[in-house]
């Protein structure tokens, strides 16, 4: 039997997959979006190679990894019926990990987080229909607690229906923990709430930029246009996924949701800033919080323009409300529960800061070894 792990392509999703594949001796079913199995193999070694190596990675893959190629949109994730089948019979627990983070598109964060998670619900319930399951474990976002202002959230404080949401993404999200408590009652389940996820601290190299990105614009500004004690909780990818599969895996979890995220210890901009400034050698920035609506009015005009600047301005602009609302979440269950704490961003974000530019924000992926058997296109 497998855990049935979706978004094993993506940032927190292959930490997750080589976490369970190294550290846990879990088999895998993984929901790959491809044409074809050697595409999904191909996919499935760019986002892995950050954590294992090529011989490793094959031998995971002949040994302990099935591939399911589908899509979260399509009816029965687009598999015939017997790789549907074969999918129910093989899973005894379930990851759900994949979601859309486009907050700009309510299309997509419909189809794929709203109709993607009724069909992994649904796939849940004929596993646990046929044979049990042992538990289904959401990943969803703090940003469920929707509009927020100088605030500790704490897990139970977090959904209130009343509340108004930044964007379709937290809105879809929050709905889908509400889904996954409707429709599988009386299977065991895991919510899990990640904060600002940004960087691995054991390493400077990753595959995902976008919010790097929006650091990297903020870190060589001279002038920064927030309170300069505002918190701002960022958490390691690391302690991310470790919190995952070791939850995921245990017995009996002491709760039913968990922040992973920094809480109060999540640092303030100008812990930030200083950090960054002294390992550039670098003056730190100025804080003029007043002009944080000229800021604001700036970044939705060029948001609408194209190339680099305004892809940048929009990246700002969709995470904006996320950098001004001070407002942690209170990680105390995961904190005791596994006896460690996430590593402070000042700690590891120079090096990932240096590493994004340095490579124009790209990851140089290793190809797939033309002398390996089975070889992927
Ligand atoms: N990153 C953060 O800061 C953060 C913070 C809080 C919560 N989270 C949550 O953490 C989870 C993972 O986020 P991430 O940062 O790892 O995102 P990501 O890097 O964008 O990965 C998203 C994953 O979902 C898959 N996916 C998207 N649409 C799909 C579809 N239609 N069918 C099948 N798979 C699909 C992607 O597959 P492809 O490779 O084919 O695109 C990819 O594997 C999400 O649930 C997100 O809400 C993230």
């Amino acid at each position: 039997m497998a855990i049935f792990l979706t978004g094993s392509t993506g940032y927190i999703g292959a930490h997750v997959a080589a976490n369970l594949l190294e550290g846990h001796g879990a088999s895998l079913n993984l929901l790959v979006r491809a044409r074809d199995p050697q595409e999904a193999q191909l996919r499935l070694w760019r986002g892995l190679q950050l954590h294992l190596d090529f011989p490793r990675f094959f031998e995971y893959l002949q040994t302990r990894v099935r591939v399911f190629c589908g899509d979260l949109t399509s009816p029965g994730f687009g598999l015939n019926r017997d790789e549907y089948d074969r999918l129910v019979h093989t899973t005894d627990s379930v990851i759900h990990c994949a979601a859309s983070l486009n907050r700009k598109s309510e299309k997509s964060c419909l189809n794929v987080n709203l109709r993607g998670t009724l069909e992994v619900l649904t796939l849940a319930r004929h596993a646990e229909h046929y044979h049990g399951l042992r538990r289904f474990s959401e990943v969803s976002t703090v940003a469920v607690a929707g509009k927020r202002s100088n605030e500790v959230v704490t897990e139970d404080a977090a959904i209130e229906w009343d509340r108004s949401d930044y964007d379709p993404y937290a809105r879809t999200k929050k709905f889908c923990e509400h889904m996954t408590g409707v429709l599988l009652p009386d299977t065991p389940k895991t919510v899990f709430r990640p904060s600002i996820v940004l960087g691995d601290s054991r390493h400077a190299e990753t595959t995902q930029f976008d919010m790097v990105k929006a650091f990297v614009f903020l870190a060589g500004l001279p002038v920064l246009p927030f309170r300069p004690n505002d918190q701002i909780d960022i958490v390691n990818v690391d302690f991310v996924a470790d919190a995952i599969t070791t939850l995921h895996q245990k017995d009996r979890p002491n709760f039913d949701t968990y922040h992973l995220s920094s809480g109060t210890s999540s640092q303030t901009f100008r812990q930030l800033t200083t950090a960054l400034a002294t390992a550039q050698q670098k003056r730190a920035p100025i804080f003029l919080p007043l002009t944080e609506r000229p800021f604001s009015g700036s970044v939705n005009f060029l948001a609408n323009r194209k190339g680099a600047l305004g892809y940048g301005a929009s990246l700002m602009k969709v995470f904006l409300p996320y950098l001004v609302w001070n407002t942690v979440f209170d990680n105390a269950r995961v904190t005791t529960e596994l006896g460690r704490k996430p590593v402070p961003f000042s700690e590891y974000g120079f090096p990932l800061l240096k590493f994004s530019r340095e490579n124009h924000f790209q990851y140089s992926y290793r190809p797939w070894p033309a002398a390996a058997g089975g070889s992927a296109a």
